[in-house]
């Protein structure tokens, strides 16, 4: 889609009429303070807030998400098979689906909710997961999502918002930070879905005058990141250092990504609502961080004295990345406002709580 074509918001009815941030106000409000008064701001006069139906709301980025859309007074619907929750309880005020988003029973829900904006974080697995079965992570991931798009149109949804990845989408590249004018290149299964979700919700967006926008993240961190699983080199370094283990880096610790902390990622997910930006844009720090440099800050933060085990570069797996926020600046309003080294901190720390938490339970029952 080219630059010109975001401009021009032929397509659907966006959902806003003209936005301004704070104005008449003394100070600024925070980010996604403001992020809030501007989807207060597309709300009906008769008191009833956005309806929005979240796919993958139980989860990491979700829950952040879905949080911040309770505190703008927005309906929300949240439709999540819990494959992977984040295990931090949804508000009271929020609806919840348990299913499949590409199943019938989630179709019925939407058509019954009939939210003004679908948000699409569902997904299952990553890149090395899908590059062992491609097959099996297209019938798991991608036909549900498509599935998904078709019934959130159905349903009369104006605007659907879809998670996408920066870093798997513009595969390896000379000139960064890489920007959404790049052509695509994946070099990997799960790039090659994510943009396959990109075309499709576009494509389809088109056919049935729905605005659409995909959200290219960097790479997310923060509190409620599974620290378990293959991704999450911050959460996974977390967990190490509390279980007592070396941390580990896979390849010499020079590769390099967009670390975003999951926040901003959530309040760029807001903004995205509430925007009439269509097509895709790049929710990132425009900072290039070594996986060395956030491993040794988290062994710094740890106190310990431990040394990086080393592990052979996984494949499919680009070298750099880094995406350029600039759209997102200026057509979202968006700018990621955590620095790195404040986000590994609050990440650091929850982790030390959460690590607590769990022991708690076993130290009190044997004291009981
Ligand atoms: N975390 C990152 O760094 C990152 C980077 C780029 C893109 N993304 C994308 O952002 C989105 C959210 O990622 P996340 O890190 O929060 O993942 P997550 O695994 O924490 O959350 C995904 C949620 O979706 C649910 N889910 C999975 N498949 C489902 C299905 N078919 N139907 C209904 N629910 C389903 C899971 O139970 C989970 O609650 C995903 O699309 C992911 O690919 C994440």
């Amino acid at each position: 889609m080219s630059h010109a074509e975001y401009q021009t918001a032929s397509l659907a009815p966006a959902l806003a009429g003209p936005i301004t941030i704070g104005s008449g106000m003394s100070s600024k409000p925070p980010a996604w303070a403001a992020q809030a008064i501007r989807v207060r701001q597309q709300q009906g006069t008769d008191g009833d807030g956005l309806r929005i139906a979240v796919t993958g709301g139980a989860g990491f980025i979700g829950s952040h998400t879905v949080e911040m859309l309770v505190a703008t007074d927005a309906m929300v619907l949240v439709i999540d098979d819990y494959s992977h929750p984040s295990g931090e309880p949804l508000p009271d005020e929020v609806e919840v689906v348990l299913a499949d988003c590409g199943s019938e029973a989630a179709a019925k829900a939407l058509a019954s909710f009939k939210p003004e904006v679908v948000l699409h974080l569902a997904s299952k697995g990553g890149v090395q997961k899908a590059a062992g079965d491609p097959g099996d992570h297209v019938r798991a991931s991608l036909a549900s999502t498509v599935g998904l798009f078709h019934s959130a149109i159905k349903a009369g949804a104006r605007r659907i918002v879809t998670a996408s990845s920066g870093g798997a989408i513009y595969g390896e590249r000379a000139k960064l930070p890489a920007r959404e004018t790049y052509k695509p290149a994946p070099v990997s299964a799960y790039g090659a879905a994510k943009r396959s979700e990109e075309i499709y919700v576009a494509t389809l967006g088109l056919r049935h005058g729905t605005s659409t926008l995909a959200l290219r993240y960097g790479n997310v961190y923060g509190p409620r990141q599974d620290g378990s699983g293959e991704a999450g080199v911050i959460a996974i370094t977390c967990c190490r250092l509390l279980e007592g283990t070396a941390p580990r880096i896979h390849g010499d610790g020079k590769q390099t990504r967009d670390f975003v902390y999951v926040t901003d990622v959530a309040s760029a997910n807001v903004a995205a609502i509430s925007s009439r930006l269509i097509g895709e844009v790049n929710i990132a720090t425009g900072r290039e961080t070594s996986v060395n440099s956030i491993v040794d800050g988290l062994i710094a933060a740890s106190d310990q004295r431990v040394r990086t085990e080393f592990l052979p570069m996984r494949p499919f797996e680009v070298r750099r990345a880094c995406l350029s926020p600039a759209r997102a600046q200026r057509h979202l309003r968006w700018t990621a406002t955590v620095s790195t080294s404040s986000g590994l901190k609050q990440t650091w720390s929850w982790f030390c709580k959460h690590h607590l938490a769990l022991q708690t339970p076993q130290v009190s029952a044997s004291v009981g």
